[in-house]
């Protein structure tokens, strides 16, 4: 099967980036939000994103109106059932991922594959809320993603031979490498990162020193190109706690327990660079301008 038309549920920074690199490949995407407002918004911010690379000379004015023209905001899941493939990118909340789920194999076509961004949900449990377990996969694109060349493939314990070889090759048309994974907490790559930053934040919690040095102790220390309370600010907060509770309740293991300061920062709001403030404070091109707060 190749893949003529994607929906994206979830207009985010995740599912705007996921919308971007399908419409720049010449994939027709409905954009799904909760309502129509915030899918049109998700669009407008492709659109904005789009402009500064022909602002640069990057990219041609008319490619900017070819590709946004192939991306349709919508509400809800209805225009689904003409879709070869969804990929849900909504928040990482199990009850709002199960919703989605169910109401979005009950729109698409018998055949059409259902794929999760989720950073750590188990795709085994998505896939056993619907009528489809066989044609459920992860697809976690990583963050952001037309310039993160990864792509990690979950199979689920349902997920057919099928259903891999048509994901793996929407990747490979994306411009994307895959690695693949079976469906554990976390997968691979916040198995490994979800512990690293939540590391910093209790270095920061405990005083060990302040957030600029954390962050450039991983930078010039470890070569990261980004600092461990950066990379949180970038992920968002509230997404690196719910992948955070995640990995800690379901290995039953205190070694993933969340912080209290990563804790306290999204029970304040500050979900890092979307809402303009987490450790960091940012102006409204996203560039960094200060330390959020003293300890
Ligand atoms: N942020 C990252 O670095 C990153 C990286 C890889 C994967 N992910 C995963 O991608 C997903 C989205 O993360 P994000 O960073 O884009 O979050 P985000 O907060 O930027 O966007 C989430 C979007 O989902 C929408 N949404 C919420 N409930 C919905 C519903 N019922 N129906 C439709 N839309 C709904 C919200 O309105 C919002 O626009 C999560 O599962 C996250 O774990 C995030």
């Amino acid at each position: 099967m190749s893949i003529q038309k994607v929906g994206v549920i979830g207009a985010g920074q995740m599912g705007g980036g996921i919308a971007q690199v399908c419409a720049a490949a010449g994939i027709e995407v409905a954009l799904s939000d909760a309502d129509l407002e915030r899918a049109e918004a998700g669009k407008q911010k492709i659109g904005k994103i789009l402009q500064k690379q022909v602002d640069k000379g990057k990219l041609a004015a008319a490619d900017r109106e070819a590709l946004l023209a192939r991306i349709t905001p919508v509400a809800g899941v209805g225009s689904f059932a003409s879709c070869d493939l969804v990929v849900e990118a909504a928040t990482e909340h199990l009850d709002t991922k199960i919703a989605i789920f169910k109401a979005a194999d009950a729109a698409m076509r018998p055949g059409a594959i259902l794929a999760s961004n989720t950073s750590s949900i188990s795709i085994t449990r998505l896939a056993g809320q619907t009528s489809r377990p066989e044609l459920v996969i992860g697809m976690h694109f990583m963050n952001p993603v037309p310039l993160m060349k990864l792509v990690e493939v979950v199979r689920g314990v349902q997920t057919s031979d099928d259903t891999y070889r048509v994901v793996s090759e929407l990747a490979a048309v994306l411009g994307k490498t895959i690695i693949t994974t079976r469906d554990q907490p976390g997968f691979v790559v916040n198995r490994i990162l979800v512990p690293l930053l939540n590391e910093a934040c209790f270095a920061l919690q405990e005083g060990l020193a302040s957030p600029e040095d954390i962050d450039q102790g991983a930078k010039l220390g470890l070569n990261h190109p980004m600092g461990p309370l950066e990379l949180a600010d970038l992920i968002g907060l509230d997404t690196l706690l719910a992948i955070a509770e995640v990995l800690h309740r379901e290995f039953g293991d205190d070694k993933y327990r969340p912080s209290t300061t990563l804790r306290n920062l999204v029970a304040a709001g500050w979900y890092g660079r979307k809402v303009g403030r987490g450790f960091y404070v940012y102006d409204e091109r996203g560039q960094k301008t200060g330390r959020a707060f003293e300890r």
